[in-house]
């Protein structure tokens, strides 16, 4: 089976990266993680590009003319879709018009609720009884498009901050990896 190469975009401790990289070893998956990219170089999951052999680079998209060589960097390394996974980063419109329903992210929530940043906050202050996680495609509006897959995480009142990111976090890992098997098999 000849395996598609995918980037994965990171910003934070790269727990996501971790679960693809490693799932994507299996003989089956349709991916393979290829490349690496962060928008800082204090991102702790860079570290899993030294530990996996991963090609990783920091870019900053503001900037007119590595955008354009980014873009380019991505067409000659064959990326034929980008997973972002705890990217802190807005994507502009024009990047996400180059690489059109190929950007997925996952989002700690069961989206339509919770869009945006503070959400294990926002979901223990409501009165929710069930959370859990979406994988989507990135469109230009924030948090919004088209949900691939989600799973579900019951809300208990033990539940902290902490608890509750641990918990939605353990399907985040099945969840990636599903949602791309998913979206290959059609
Ligand atoms: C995940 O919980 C994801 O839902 C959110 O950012 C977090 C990234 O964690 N978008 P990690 O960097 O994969 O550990």
């Amino acid at each position: 089976m000849v395996k598609k190469k995918a980037c994965v975009f990171i910003s934070g401790s790269g727990t996501n990266l971790k679960a693809l990289i490693n799932n994507s070893r299996n003989y089956n998956f349709p991916i393979n993680i290829s490349y690496i990219v962060s928008n800082t170089k204090k991102a702790k999951g860079l570290k899993y590009g030294k530990l996996y052999g991963i090609p990783c680079d920091i870019i900053n998209l503001n900037n007119k003319l590595k955008f354009e060589m980014f873009i380019n960097k991505l067409k000659n390394k064959n990326i034929s879709l980008i997973c972002l996974a705890g990217y802190m980063k807005i994507l502009s419109k024009s990047f996400i018009s180059r690489f059109k329903k190929k950007i997925l992210n996952i989002h700690p929530s069961l989206l339509p609720k919770y869009k945006g940043l503070d959400t294990f906050n926002r979901v223990l202050k409501s009165k929710d009884k069930i959370t859990g996680c979406t994988i989507h495609y990135v469109n230009e509006k924030l948090d919004s498009g088209k949900i691939i897959l989600q799973k579900k995480v019951l809300i208990e009142s033990k539940d902290n901050i902490q608890k509750l990111k641990f918990k939605v976090q353990k399907q985040e890992y099945r969840a990636y990896s599903e949602a791309i098997y998913k979206i290959f098999a059609n």
